[in-house]
């Protein structure tokens, strides 16, 4: 944005820590998944709390058009790390897929506090992960494809979270 123009990193990210949403978003990485970058990019534009990157250390950084500088991305080696880590501040694992059993998105009361966990393209989300989430929530579909890209994925259900705890029904927008 305009208005950082100049500054240096780690002021940018020192006045983004000022106003970050209690919301994060984590994507499981055992085959490479090259939608995290643009997940990184979705979460940095929507002011995220963290990104947390499950499996592998790497990953596709091309995507994030360098915004991972700007918002905390964090490792966890598995899912059992991964459930340790939100755990221990209580915060709701919420899986974001269409696998038997979800419930839409659309009409879920999403809480602020929570960590949006996507599975990967191919395989989506994994047994271990599913097997820790306290919902898992499904994005409706019209068409004849069986699911949309993870990165897409993510910025739904991130948006999902913006319009629900930013967009007050009453009050509208927050005035910028
Ligand atoms: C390409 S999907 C693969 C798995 C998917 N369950 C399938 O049957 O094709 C990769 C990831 O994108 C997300 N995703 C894709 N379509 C979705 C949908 N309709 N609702 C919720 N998440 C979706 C999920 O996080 C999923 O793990």
């Amino acid at each position: 944005m305009d208005r950082y123009r100049y500054w240096h990193n780690d002021a940018i990210v020192a006045d983004l820590d000022t106003r970050r949403h209690p919301f994060s978003v984590a994507i499981e990485n055992f085959q490479h998944d090259f939608n995290i970058g643009s997940v990184v990019r979705t979460a940095n534009a929507f002011n995220a709390e963290g990104v947390h990157v499950i499996g592998r250390r790497r990953w596709n950084r091309r995507g994030a058009m360098v915004t991972d500088r700007y918002l905390h991305v964090h490792h966890h080696d598995d899912i059992a790390d991964f459930v340790t880590w939100a755990g221990r501040d209580d915060l709701p694992v919420l899986g974001i897929d269409n696998l038997p059993g979800a419930v839409p998105l659309e009409t879920f009361a999403l809480p602020a506090r929570c960590v949006l966990l996507l599975g990967q393209e191919g395989p989506g989300l994994s047994p271990a992960a599913h097997e820790h989430c306290q919902a898992v929530l499904s994005i409706a579909q019209f068409g004849s494809t069986r699911s949309i890209n993870a990165g897409a994925a993510a910025a739904i259900a991130m948006h999902a979270w913006i319009r629900r705890h930013v967009f007050d029904q009453e009050s509208g927008p927050p005035q910028p």
